[in-house]
């Protein structure tokens, strides 16, 4: 039995751009008790049901953070690194969508190796590509560069 969590928000994920920081913590969380069902082998039916509270708060929170880069240009700023951030995001969305499929279907899936790959994805995706996003932003918060478009950053922007 899961007597840990399967992953903890220390320092080193803290990016210093609160509204990112605090939905990373949200995503750590879902993943958590995620880990943590699943380790309890769970019905088919509530399986279903975290991979599908995962992937919808996954993509509300990419949402998050590309309409940021929208707001401070980093596409404009750095094109190669905005794309292959965004990229990314679609990989995961890519992954998880297909693992919700297989559910659908009723076939088996790999819930440990499934843990494995939200684990080491979150982990090295939060410590590098939106480290480096945030640094972005954060040195346009502090004035340098091109200002902020008028726009506020929203999900749905
Ligand atoms: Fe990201």
């Amino acid at each position: 039995m899961q007597t840990r969590p399967a992953l903890v928000f220390d320092d080193a994920f803290i990016t210093g751009v609160d509204e990112i920081d605090d939905q990373h913590r949200n995503l750590i969380n879902l993943t958590n008790e995620a880990a943590l069902a699943f380790a309890g082998s769970p019905p088919p039916n509530q399986v279903r049901q975290l991979v599908q509270e995962l992937l919808s708060y996954a993509i509300y929170h990419f949402r998050t953070e590309e309409a940021l880069m929208r707001q401070y240009g980093y596409r404009e700023a750095d094109d190669s690194a905005a794309e292959s951030h965004i990229r990314c995001h679609r990989d995961f969305a890519a992954r998880v969508v297909s693992v919700q499929e297989a559910l659908q279907r009723r076939e088996c899936v790999d819930s440990a190796a499934l843990v494995d790959y939200l684990v080491d994805w979150i982990t090295h995706h939060i410590l590098g590509t939106d480290q480096e996003l945030a640094a972005f932003i954060r040195q346009r918060r502090a004035g340098h560069g091109a200002p902020p478009s008028a726009t506020r950053a929203s999900p749905d922007g």
